[in-house]
């Protein structure tokens, strides 16, 4: 790959500081990747290797005892990490947008989902039309393999099935046209075969031009969708490489291991 990065993470450390007298939790423990325009990059790694961390650390999502203690983030040479909360509320969902690993933690339950759609856009555009915005909503609910908009628009999370909330949960992450699209574990909760159809939907996205950072812990996912992953064990990269080369030829005990009990 040749295209100049659109992400770029130096040296980031996360910790999470539990307990004043014992050290503290190092979930992110100074990795360094990039992702390039247009591309899929992954993440993989066992349960508790810190990718959910990684990603919320470059949202600016992390919440107290945890805190980014060092490190850069940049994307399209903006430096995210010297952003203030509300200079990152800017950022979010217009230049990046994240599809949470847990569906009920992204969409209130008790609020219908033409509210939180049209909030979505809102928060980027005060100006827009109810009109405008509503049309842009049924487009994009459409697009994420949903029949029927005005229905999905007038249900509540909880009337939907869990595929139905991850696809209008894609749909809200997407409203704003991100560059980048963070996305954990986005088929982890679904049925195998929502998942595929989740998975056709970011390949897609992928060859209209977004970025996409995907983490699983899925190498069939990572064979089958990335361009290029980062293997994480204890908070740090233990390897990266094109998904191919990887693949053919890991180098690390742990890329090893991980390739043969997904076998
Ligand atoms: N609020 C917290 N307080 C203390 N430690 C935390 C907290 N949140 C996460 N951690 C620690 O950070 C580490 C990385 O967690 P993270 O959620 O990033 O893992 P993950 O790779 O996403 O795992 P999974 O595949 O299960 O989603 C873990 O060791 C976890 O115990
Ligand atoms: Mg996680």
């Amino acid at each position: 790959m040749n295209s100049p990065e659109l992400l770029s993470v130096k040296d980031l450390k996360t910790y999470f500081f539990t307990e004043k007298k014992s050290p503290p939790v190092k979930a992110v423990d100074g990795i360094s990747l990039e992702v390039k325009a247009g591309s899929i990059t992954t993440i993989v790694g066992e349960s508790g290797s810190g990718k959910s961390i990684t990603s919320l650390s470059i949202l600016g999502l992390v919440s107290n005892p945890g805190r980014i203690v060092s490190g850069e983030i940049i994307l399209n040479g903006k430096a995210l990490h010297k952003l203030n909360d509300r200079q990152m509320r800017k950022i979010r969902g217009k230049e990046i947008s994240m599809i949470f690993q847990d569906p009920a933690s992204a969409l209130n339950p008790i609020v219908k989902i033409k509210k939180q759609l049209l909030e979505a856009i809102f928060i980027h555009d005060k100006k827009k039309k109810k009109n405008e915005a509503l049309d842009e909503c049924r487009v994009m609910i459409e697009s994420v393999g949903l029949d029927n908009p005005d229905r999905i628009l007038e249900s509540y999370p909880f009337e939907l099935s869990g595929g139905m909330c991850q696809r209008v949960m894609i749909a809200m992450a997407l409203l704003c046209k991100p560059q980048l699209l963070i996305a954990d574990e986005p088929t982890s909760s679904l049925d195998l075969t929502i998942q595929a159809s989740v998975l056709d939907l970011l390949m897609k996205l992928k060859n209209e031009g977004m970025s996409i950072l995907l983490i699983t812990h899925d190498l069939g996912v990572v064979a089958q969708m990335s361009d290029y992953v980062y293997v994480m064990k204890h908070g740090k990269i233990v390897e990266n490489g094109d998904v191919y080369k990887v693949f053919e030829d890991p180098q690390h005990e742990y890329t090893k291991a991980l390739l043969t009990s997904n076998r």
